[in-house]
């Protein structure tokens, strides 16, 4: 996720903005910029930005000593690839305003359609961009003003900070979706996404709610709501130290990021639907998808256990063949292509080397590519015919968590889009399962609650040796990832089984004391997925029961049981895997290893 880091006060602006980007940069970025007030006789603002590093900023700055005020950021991109004229901040026509935005401004194109039929020059390509022209365009000698009209006709998530060349004495800030926080000094204040950016300086902050709207000057904050009511606002006491803040007060980045799931789901559906239903017009494949005889699905760890959801979501919702396989494996596989079919890859990173080997494979055949990747600029993302973003963020621990149930939830998008466009599901069905979608991130919500049960289930079985995860259908797939975070970060054996297939040779492997985690999420496959577990309770084995609360009864004979939301089936994958990823995370604890950097594994794999 993008960074920002504003500064007024006293001091030399420069250095404080730069250093707070610093401690940001933890959180992954590609390119940074920063704009000052540069007083004179000839007062202007003066902007540096560059695509790649920070350091690439230190060159250009020195002419802007002397600044007091300024604002920074480090961009990780979402609308427009990663390159210095994207990169924020941005400013309007005159150049006298500067704009930092984290989020996006999901009406941002019909926005920048009416503004430059009024006369506005965009140069980047960003949906922040509309942001500047729109505080241009109502600006009539307040800053404040002018971005109070903006925010009431932008849509979307946004954390802002506005200043202007004629009110150098403050900074503009507002949130809705996207963090913001304001650091409060003698004489002097920040703002900035994340407390680790201004720690260094002070641990009295404000921490804004959505639909807060500030004016911070040297010496005030004007808190106000997005009509300009005062907002009453207690001082946050930071009392973490630096690590602790920049993991979000979590301990370590999984957890973090196992908890930003709900967030990330949002981020994620945030502009994918017109009229209540998935639109994906945009990419320009409806020719395709409609007659497409087959999609291969491709990818490798954690996105190809996305890839075996969305098959089944494909074929139960838009009735196409899908076949879903492990990327290094699918490139030296002798396919038989024909010209109708359709790749889609999932990659978090965008860089896999496998799956990008692959992509130029079904490329060299003819065969378009459709990507799913969290990283704007990545190279699957430049290389695929189209692309469609998950906004999970960057992901820092090596084990992937948010990545995947973004990727899980674009599966299910498409899924709805080639139903629609293929004509196998009817307008009311469609809705739907969309509304569905929609409040899933609060039904993520309610199982991110459970995590203090699941955690004394972690300190239970922390010293077992092996361990079996099990489901049928849509469970079998959410138990294959559920076993590959164990293994990843607790070094226990895990291994994921189709409930049915058990009794074909593992059953052999299972004695007293073996944890056994059954999903139970899929309501027509209850009976059968019981009658598995008695064979393995009747050789000893512990059952743990991950199951819908509609099913509690019928699970009543497994050993322990972690409720899930009675969801609809076919979307229970993205419930089911939270107790799992919690799990994990627990027994890497308990086990006191390395949780975000496992051993011998990389976050982005690539070489062969
Ligand atoms: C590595 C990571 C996994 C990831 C896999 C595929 O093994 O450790 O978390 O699932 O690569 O990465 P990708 O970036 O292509 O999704």
């Amino acid at each position: 996720m993008c960074g920002i880091m504003g500064y007024i006060g006293r001091h030399d602006a420069v250095p404080i903005i730069y250093e707070g980007l610093r401690r940001l940069e933890y959180r992954g970025y590609d390119s940074a910029g920063i704009a000052v007030y540069r007083p004179g006789e000839k007062a202007s603002l003066g902007l540096v930005k560059r695509q790649g590093r920070l350091a690439e900023l230190i060159d250009h700055l020195e002419d802007f000593s002397g600044s007091t005020l300024g604002i920074g950021h480090t961009r990780w991109a979402t609308h427009g690839v990663p390159s210095d004229r994207n990169a924020h901040p941005h400013c309007d026509c005159s150049g006298r305003i500067a704009v930092v935005h984290n989020g996006i401004i999901e009406n941002y194109a019909q926005l920048r359609k009416q503004l430059i039929l009024e006369g506005h020059d965009f140069v980047s390509e960003t949906d922040t961009e509309v942001l500047t022209h729109l505080i241009e365009k109502y600006y009539h000698n307040s800053l404040e003003a002018a971005v109070r009209q903006t925010l009431a006709v932008v849509r979307g998530s946004f954390a802002l900070a506005a200043i202007h060349q004629n009110e150098p004495d403050k900074i503009v800030v507002a949130k809705n979706a996207s963090p913001l926080v304001i650091g409060l000094g003698e004489g002097e204040n920040y703002v900035a996404s994340d407390i680790p950016a201004i720690l260094e300086h002070t641990r009295k902050v404000y921490i804004l709610d959505d639909n807060e709207f500030a004016v911070v000057t040297a010496d005030e904050v004007i808190i106000t709501d997005f009509i300009g009511d005062p907002v009453d606002k207690e001082v946050f006491d930071v009392t973490w130290d630096l690590v602790a803040a920049e993991k979000g007060g979590y301990e370590h980045f999984m957890l973090k990021e196992i908890h930003e799931q709900p967030e990330a789901i949002r981020a994620t559906l945030r502009g994918t639907a017109v009229d209540g239903r998935v639109d994906f017009s945009y990419l320009g494949m409806d020719e395709l998808f409609q007659k497409t005889g087959k999609i291969f699905i491709v990818a490798c760890g954690t996105a190809y256990h996305a890839g075996l959801v969305g098959r089944l979501a494909i074929e139960k919702l838009a009735r196409i063949p899908v076949e879903t396989d492990i990327a290094s494996e699918f490139r030296y596989r002798d396919i038989i292509w024909h010209p109708d079919d359709l790749m889609i890859v999932i990659s978090q990173s965008g860089e896999t080397a496998d799956t990008k080997a692959a992509l130029q494979e079904a490329r060299r055949q003819g065969i378009k590519v459709l990507a799913v990747t969290n990283v704007v600029g990545s190279a699957i993302a430049r290389e695929a015919d189209q692309v469609i973003y998950t906004h999970a963020g960057p992901e820092i621990a090596v084990a992937s968590t948010k990545a995947y149930t973004t990727q899980l939830l674009v599966m299910y998008l498409l899924a709805l889009y080639l139903a629609e466009v293929r004509g196998t599901m009817n307008r009311a069905e469609l809705e739907g399962l969309y509304s569905e979608l929609l409040y899933i991130d609060t039904l993520v919500d309610q199982v991110l609650a459970e995590e203090a049960k699941i955690k004394q289930l972690a300190q239970k079985y922390a010293h077992v040796q092996s361990t079996f995860f099990l489901g049928r259908g849509f469970d079998y797939a959410v138990a294959m990832e559920g076993a590959l975070k164990l293994k990843e970060v607790s070094y226990i054996h895990a291994e994921a089984y189709a409930a049915g297939e058990l009794k074909h040779g593992p059953l052999a492997l299972i004695e007293s004391g073996v944890p056994v985690m059954a999903l139970i999420t899929q309501d027509h496959l209850v009976d059968k997925t019981m009658s598995n577990l008695r064979e393995v309770k009747a050789r000893g084995a512990v059952v743990v029961a991950i199951c819908k609360s509609n099913l509690q009864e019928a699970c009543e004979e497994c050993d322990e049981q972690i409720l899930l939301p009675d969801i609809n089936p076919l979307l229970a994958p993205i419930v089911g895997v939270i107790p799992l990823q919690i799990f994990a995370y627990y027994m890497a604890v308990m086990r006191c290893l390395d949780v975000d950097k496992p051993r011998n594994l990389a976050k982005s794999v690539t070489v062969e």
